[in-house]
């Protein structure tokens, strides 16, 4: 017997009511050992070789032809590999799942959407909401690994995907489905099936808020690629990011939208996350924001306005709380704008999220308008850092910000003079004013 932390898989011979590994309360649970010593093996075993005997096989990527979904596993599907898919209930997993099946199904991959939570009808019902119809697309339940391998074996799919992973259970393990033993012991022998067969395994996982089983995080280090999908469900954006890819960049993101026939992708996210901009009111600036490699244009707003109740509040949504409450303090000392006895609220419309420091400028901008109640200029968008000291640091690529601010229309772009410094026109039709501090940015603005 030993005791095992339902969040992240710690083990210890003794219960403990925090996880010293994740600091989780009440997660530890008693889990049975395997009870016999029998582990699938991914093959035969070879002599160590040097690194350059190794021949390189032509890389064989399966692309799905869904652009978003492609660009995030690094440009298709390796064969062999298993991919977790993780995301909260009702995000549009499944949804995912099968449109990509359907999508490779038409491109003549049999496949099979292997299923321990639905019925057999409702997978049918949902693909007909899909118009997901493809003769290869086979449908399976169960949740007997050992019995699950026993059918889709002979079959030879050219792709399975298990939807989800912690409703799988091997009889080799007494615990129950969903246990963190369960779930890392079916996984392995799905891992085990994909290195043996080449054929893609796709794992759905559940991400849940009370550790009531067994989470994605703990097969992140099993598999070969871990996409989440991500969003609000007030929202009608979805973003599948990869947090880890042997056999790409984890910096890539995929946006979708959740329309009633399905997910449907969004080319140019910029486009669709502006399209609601208000016109000339205080407080709405642009700015060119990096998810990976991907530039995209977001809108951020906020509201300042004397407190009524006297003690100020601050609300942030979508941006850092702490990063707002830094910036407050710099205007203070900086620019001697007192905002402290203002409530603010800070807001990134479409309901994503920045974590870049880049975006700093945009809030500082955005809470002056708010508080002078001028409008900035329509056309402008606006990225850098900000210091303590109210010096204005320079960012990563602005080209890429630049360019995708160019396509969409912006003619004019305010940013670290650092940045800016000797390449006035390296964006053709777009005027670039570099600021170095915040004294200047308020002079570009107004
Ligand atoms: P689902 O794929 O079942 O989520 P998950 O597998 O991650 O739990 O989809 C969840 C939601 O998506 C569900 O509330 C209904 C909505 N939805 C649509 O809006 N359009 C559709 O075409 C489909 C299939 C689902
Ligand atoms: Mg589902």
């Amino acid at each position: 017997m030993k005791h095992v932390c339902r969040s992240c898989g710690y083990q210890s011979p003794k219960w403990l009511g925090r996880c010293p590994e994740c600091g989780e309360w009440n997660t530890m649970t008693e889990e049975q050992e395997l009870s016999h010593k029998k582990r699938s093996r991914a093959g035969s075993l070879q002599d160590p070789k040097p690194i350059d005997q190794i021949t390189l096989a032509p890389e064989m990527r399966l692309t799905t032809g869904i652009k978003e979904f492609d660009r995030t596993l690094g440009g298709g599907l390796v064969p062999g590999s298993l991919t977790l898919i993780g995301g909260d209930p009702g995000i549009g997993k499944s949804t995912l799942v099968m449109q990509v099946l359907d999508r490779l199904s038409i491109k003549g991959v049999r496949s099979i959407y292997l299923s321990g939570e639905e019925s057999a009808q409702q997978i049918r019902l949902r693909a007909d909401r899909l118009g997901a119809s493809s003769p290869l697309l086979h449908v399976m339940t169960g949740t007997c690994v050992e019995e699950i391998m026993d059918k889709v074996r002979p079959f030879k799919p050219g792709l399975l995907a298990v939807d989800s992973i912690q409703t799988m259970f091997t009889e080799d393990i007494s615990s129950a489905p969903g246990s963190v033993g369960q779930v890392r012991e079916s996984a392995s022998r799905f891992m085990a099936y994909a290195k043996q067969t080449g054929v893609p395994v796709f794992l759905v996982g559940h991400v849940t808020k009370d550790g009531a089983i067994a989470g994605p995080k703990l097969l992140e280090h099993l598999v070969d690629t871990v996409l989440y999908f991500e969003g609000d469900t007030a929202h009608i954006f979805r973003i599948l990011r990869a947090v880890k890819n042997r056999y790409g960049s984890t910096n890539e993101i995929g946006v979708f939208e959740m329309k009633d026939a399905g997910l449907e992708e969004v080319g140019n996210p910029s486009r669709v996350l502006l399209g609601e901009r208000p016109e000339g009111a205080s407080g709405s600036v642009v700015t060119p924001c990096l998810e990976g490699t991907r530039p995209l244009l977001l809108e951020i707003q906020a509201l300042v306005g004397s407190s009524a109740i006297g003690i100020p509040r601050r609300t942030a949504v979508g941006v850092d709380h702490n990063r707002i409450s830094l910036l407050v303090a710099v205007l203070g000392k900086r620019l001697e704008m007192q905002l402290g006895d203002q409530d603010i609220f800070v807001n990134v419309a479409g309901g994503l999220r920045v974590d870049e420091p880049a975006a700093d400028l945009a809030i500082v901008s955005a809470m002056i308008s708010s508080f002078l109640n001028r409008p900035i200029e329509r056309d402008a968008v606006i990225f850098g850092e900000v210091g303590l000291t109210g010096e204005i640091r320079g960012v990563s690529q602005p080209d890429l910000r630049v360019r995708e601010a160019k396509k969409l229309g912006f003619n004019r772009c305010i940013m670290p003079k650092s940045n800016a410094e000797g390449r006035s026109d390296f964006v053709k039709g777009i005027k670039i004013e570099g600021a170095a501090s915040l004294q200047e940015l308020f002079r570009a603005l107004f």
